[in-house]
């Protein structure tokens, strides 16, 4: 029997839920009992029945599902860190808040959001603030909510989705240390950015388009503002895969995200936006053996905690579960 049938059969007798992101390794996501953008797998793992749920992704991922199930056993293949979540940590946030009472805008004066690509702790510190959780398909309606409270929004940790949601809100953005007088912000940024995305330059974007004139450009928000003006579309990584799967199939269209979900949507046509391979280093660690030997695992079973196991505080699953159903309500 080969590693996947392995696997297959295991899963078929253990009281588990696997869970994959779009960013997963082809052969990792393929064994998916569940695959989303960051909400649909927040929302849909913590809706399953099953005692475990092996998650492959990134750490904040899987915290997520722990802080709205706590009674669920989480495990991860490989407890991967985002780069983007991991730039900030609650003392970084508190800094960034006596950056902002320092020039007299006090905390009574801000409403914490943070992208869902963020530990729980800092989610914990928002939500112990008033504020909520938001990620890329839900964050025009998360801020246009938070708006509603009359206070100046105070967006961690990608600067790039803060300044991008701002522009289509037709608000106003800074990002904290770039000079910008912080008062004139209705949003306020956190200085964080994912690398992947980085990797996309308004240079791609025209010679793409020198190259084929009728290809369009479909991009995610983490992308540098300068890539989202010049896009025909921005959007989720589900957002996106229905985007362009409702393309006609003549239709070309470059691609301004990760590539192993780029590469599985459509056999023609689709381009990556890069002359680089913009690979999700964290996203593609988790291998076929990560997933086979997590399994095994709980075939064994056991009442302590696994090495890899998340685990998240009472007091921090209060706050951060606070947070996250503040975005949900919404
Ligand atoms: P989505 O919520 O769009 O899946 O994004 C998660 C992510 O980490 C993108 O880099
Ligand atoms: Fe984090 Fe960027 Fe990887 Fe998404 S692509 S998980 S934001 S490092």
């Amino acid at each position: 029997m080969n590693l996947k049938e392995e696997i297959l059969k295991l899963k078929e007798k253990l009281d588990v839920t696997v869970v994959a992101h779009f960013y997963q390794r082809d052969e990792v996501f393929e064994l998916a009992d569940i695959t989303g953008d960051s909400l649909e797998l927040a929302k849909r793992a913590m809706q399953t029945k099953s005692k475990y749920v092996l998650f492959c992704g990134v750490g904040f991922m899987g915290e997520s599902v722990k802080v709205l199930s706590p009674q669920k056993r989480v495990l991860m293949p490989k407890v991967a860190c985002c780069a983007m979540a991991r730039m900030i940590d609650v003392q970084y946030f508190d800094e960034n808040l006596a950056i902002l009472n320092k020039v007299g805008i006090n905390n009574d004066d801000i409403l914490p959001i943070t992208y869902i690509n963020s530990s729980a702790a800092v989610k914990a510190r928002v939500g112990e603030m008033g504020g909520m959780v938001c990620t890329s398909s839900n964050a025009y309606k998360i801020i246009e909510k938070g708006l509603k409270s009359g206070k100046k929004i105070f967006f961690v940790p990608d600067r790039c989705l803060g300044q991008n949601f701002a522009k289509s809100l037709n608000l106003t953005s800074a990002v904290v240390g770039d000079g910008t007088d912080l008062h004139k912000a209705d949003i306020i940024c956190y200085n964080g950015f994912c690398s992947v995305h980085q990797l996309f330059t308004v240079e791609d974007i025209e010679f793409y388009r020198e190259k084929y004139p009728d290809i369009l450009i479909a991009v995610h928000p983490e992308c540098d503002p300068s890539i989202c003006d010049a896009a025909d579309f921005v959007g989720s990584t589900s957002q996106l895969i229905t985007f362009i799967k409702e393309l006609p199939v003549e239709q070309k269209v470059a691609v301004g995200t990760e590539y192993n979900m780029v590469n599985r949507l459509r056999e023609k046509n689709t381009y990556i936006l890069s002359s680089t391979k913009p690979e999700c280093p964290t996203m593609n660690e988790t291998t076929l053996e990560d997933v086979y030997a997590t399994l095994k695992q709980i075939e064994q079973g056991s009442d302590e905690p696994y090495e890899n196991e998340i685990k998240v505080d009472e007091k921090t699953v209060k706050y951060a579960k606070l947070a996250l159903e503040r975005m949900f309500d919404v």
